[in-house]
């Protein structure tokens, strides 16, 4: 099976990769990534001399590049977006390129070359519920930016499916948590700022719920859903691990030995959906199960930041640093080392 994956520089991308890789003997890969802040290629450095695996710079956005990258795959998994929030807020019109018409010019490519299509969406599509899940079915209502484009791409990879008849299948899974993941996101931000004793900026009253799965299991999740999922159909992903994310700073803080006044309560985002929720029957269907437990990987990614620091300390102290300081520092009048 011969898989181009867009994005695998990023968190769940290069995670995927390295998963597809140990799995399956007779994989290869093409990691089509344009390397924006989120990229980073140390993020595959162990299979980075792999004959199987393969990387080519570039964007999801040029026809021109990606047309002739795609002859020959049987897959492409569309990891690439501009996936943060804050910054949806402060700039859409990337999360619109990259998000929406990025993914039109790879389904585009899909369809002149026969490949399967696989377009990783999010549950942030559905907007907040108060009680209760989303269900597949459910009407899409997203609240920032970055969700309204996912919302978009993804429709129009289901309009694909219904017009062209292409294969198409779409994930919509939770939050994420695991090795890998860009320090600006809350549960590897709080863990190397608590590292750092600097305050860990926490919007509102800390009280949003997300219901957190752990990025191997979205990733088997995702191959369970290629395999044996039906066409042209949407799967919510979730692990049914819904917490506050006052109370996963807690717990983060706790395994790290800190003291609970690093938590400095700041000025809510705009737009911050309260509580996400999937109904994830339909995955389940497939055989899938989440097979971690999320106190124990929680503990296990907290080592891996502890043990990898290097990893994020390159990436805090690179041209991120100037949106970190200004963004989560100075906007919030937080003083960076404050004990
Ligand atoms: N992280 C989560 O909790 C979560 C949850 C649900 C869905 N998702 C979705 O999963 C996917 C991956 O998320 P992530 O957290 O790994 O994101 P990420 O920000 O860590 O990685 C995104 C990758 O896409 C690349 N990229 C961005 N624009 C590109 C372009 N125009 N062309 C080529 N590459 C480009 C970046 O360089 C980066 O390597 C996204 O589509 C996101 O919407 C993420």
């Amino acid at each position: 099976m011969k898989y181009l994956v867009t994005g695998g520089a990023g968190f769940i991308g290069s995670n995927f990769i390295r998963h597809v890789l140990g799995k399956y003997k007779d994989a290869s890969v093409i990691n089509l990534d344009k390397l924006t802040y989120a990229g980073n290629k140390d993020n595959l450095k162990d299979v980075e001399n792999d004959s199987r695996y393969t990387f080519i710079e570039g964007d999801i956005c040029s026809s021109e590049l990606v047309e002739p990258v795609a002859k020959g795959c049987d897959v492409i998994v569309n990891f690439a977006a501009e996936s943060h929030v804050d910054r949806s807020i402060s700039g859409p019109g990337s999360f619109i390129m990259t998000d929406v018409f990025g993914t039109y010019v790879l389904l585009e490519a899909a369809r002149k070359n026969d490949c399967g299509f696989v377009q990783v969406s999010t549950d942030e599509v559905y907007g907040s519920i108060s009680e209760g899940s989303f269900f597949e079915t459910s009407v899409l209502s997203p609240s920032s930016p970055y969700s309204a484009s996912k919302a978009g791409g993804e429709l129009i990879a289901k309009s694909y499916s219904e017009t062209y008849g292409m294969p198409v299948l779409i994930t919509r899974s939770s939050n994420n948590f695991g090795p890998f993941q860009h320090p600006e996101k809350l549960i590897p931000l709080f863990i190397t700022n608590a590292i750092e004793n600097k305050a860990l900026p926490l919007y509102g009253d800390g009280l949003q719920v997300r219901d957190w799965i752990y990025v191997i299991d979205n990733c088997e999740a995702i191959l369970a859903v290629m395999e044996k999922g039906r066409t042209g159909e949407i799967y919510n992903i979730g692990a049914g691990n819904e917490f506050t994310n006052l109370e996963v700073t807690g717990m983060i803080l706790s395994e790290l030995k800190k003291p609970k006044s690093l938590i400095k309560l700041v000025k809510d985002r705009p737009g911050h959906d309260k509580r996400y929720s999937v109904d994830t029957s339909k995955v389940r269907e497939l055989g899938w199960k989440p097979s971690h437990d999320f106190r124990r990987a929680l503990k296990e990614t907290v080592a891996w930041y502890r043990n990898n620091r290097a990893w994020w300390e390159k990436i805090k102290s690179g041209e991120f640093l100037e949106y970190y300081r200004s963004h989560y520092y100075e906007k919030h009048g937080l003083k960076e080392a404050s004990q």
